[in-house]
């Protein structure tokens, strides 16, 4: 794309400004700026005061503990069978920018030991291990990251041998990246020669892998399912066998890992049904009513959350992959210069980033098992430094488990 081609593609869509330091820049990052302007989709910003259309929201049943521990040894026994059929693949987002957290490096590398080096990444892969011990067969291990982190997580594994995991079966690819915006959709820009741009979301994963070439790798695995999770739980369960097994067992064409509510105000998003399909309510969207309803056994009706672990069909991805997925336009801290040039890095939210979510390929699929989990066992989020979801209270979890921090 030349300078007048990119500017016609700007004026068309209100960015001009993004050339305003053009004559500023180097032959090169004029290339480098008239190709992200080429590639780049400003489209997003017409989302901006777009409501996202929801369906009736209803309650769904889910596979409480008393059951699973029950129907344990049947479960466990289903998906150990199908992982050594080489059915499961596990597929870790890590393409986000854990802006709550902090660090520079990808949350992945993120050291929460005190005697010793125990990484957010090493932890993921001890507990991929143990299944995959039990198991005696590997499970094809994709790593989603972005743009902005991939160098440092592949440079950081290969540095730590893949912490045991056989580098063979580890599958690294790249989500896309979208533009950020102030509040009236202006993209912002990062220099004078780059538009600023953050990972669109976490629900374009399964179209980024197939876009990288990595759909002949799961033919040829004959991986039928993945187990999706987040890179911030340090006590994830990866490749739970019972979870696989009881998803298998039901019949179901997915699965979400779920922890019972402390409080109906806690903030996560809640498995219900949208229209009858399996879909998620978010915390924000509980009205009173939906807060006062009761399921048959006197409990409120929206009270298992979901922890960012789920099993998908690969035939399922395909089939909706590149669908019609809501954006979400999402206020955050947007690190960019101001019409002088000047840096400014934000303490406060300052405009807007694109994102698909994956919560929103539930709704496209024909049933799901929510599927309880022992919060204090699974659920170990690493969101900020200190206080709720943190470094602190994720060690605090990790030491009642056992874990040698
Ligand atoms: P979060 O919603 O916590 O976002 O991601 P984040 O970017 O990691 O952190 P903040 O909000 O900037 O502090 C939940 C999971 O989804 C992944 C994250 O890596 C994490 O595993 N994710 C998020 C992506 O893979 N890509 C994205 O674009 C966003």
């Amino acid at each position: 794309m030349n300078y007048n081609e990119a500017l016609a593609k700007l004026k068309a869509c209100g960015q001009e400004h993004v050339l305003n330091h053009y004559d500023t820049l180097s032959d090169q990052e004029k290339e480098a700026l008239l190709a992200q302007v080429a590639q780049t989709d400003f489209s997003v910003t017409e989302n901006i005061g777009r409501e996202i259309k929801r369906g009736k929201i209803s309650a769904i049943g889910t596979m409480e503990l008393s059951e699973i521990k029950e129907r344990e040894d049947e479960f466990r026994a289903k998906g150990l069978q199908a992982i050594r059929e080489g059915k499961l693949a596990a597929v870790l987002l890590a393409g986000g920018m854990g802006t709550r957290l902090g660090s520079d490096n990808p949350k992945c590398m993120y050291d929460i030991g005190i005697t010793k080096h125990v990484y957010i990444m090493q932890r993921l892969i001890e507990n991929v291990m143990e299944v995959t011990d039990e198991a005696g067969r590997m499970i094809p291990f994709y790593i989603m990251t972005s743009e902005k982190n991939h160098d440092a997580t592949v440079g950081f594994m290969k540095e730590h041998d893949f912490f045991g995991y056989d580098p063979e079966q580890v599958h690294f690819f790249r989500q896309e990246m979208a533009p950020a915006s102030d509040y009236e959709g202006k993209v912002y820009m990062e220099s004078a020669g780059r538009i600023a741009t953050s990972p669109n979301g976490n629900g374009g994963w399964f179209l980024s892998l197939i876009r990288a070439g990595l759909g002949a790798q799961l033919e040829k695995d004959g991986t039928e399912w993945l187990n999706v999770f987040a890179v911030d739980n340090v006590l994830q369960r990866i490749g739970d066998p019972v979870f696989l097994g009881a998803v298998l067992a039901e019949g179901k064409a997915s699965g979400a890992k779920v922890v019972r509510k402390v409080s109906p105000d806690e903030k996560v998003g809640a498995m219900c049904l949208e229209d009858g399909k399996p879909s998620i309510v978010e915390y924000y969207d509980m009205t009173p009513e939906l807060k006062a309803e009761t399921n048959e056994k006197g409990d409120p009706a929206y009270n298992f959350g979901v922890i960012l672990n789920y099993l998908f069909r690969v035939d399922d991805m395909h089939r909706i992959m590149g669908g019609d997925f809501p954006l979400h336009v999402v206020n955050k801290k947007i690190p960019h210069i101001d019409a002088d040039g000047n840096p400014v890095v934000p303490e406060e939210p300052n405009g807007y980033k694109y994102e698909q979510l994956v919560l929103d390929m539930i709704v496209q699929l024909d049933s799901c098992l929510p599927f309880e989990v022992v919060r204090e066992k699974e659920f170990a989020p690493i969101k900020n430094k200190t206080g709720v979801d943190s470094v602190e209270s994720a060690r605090e979890l990790c030491k009642m488990n056992g874990i040698e921090l």
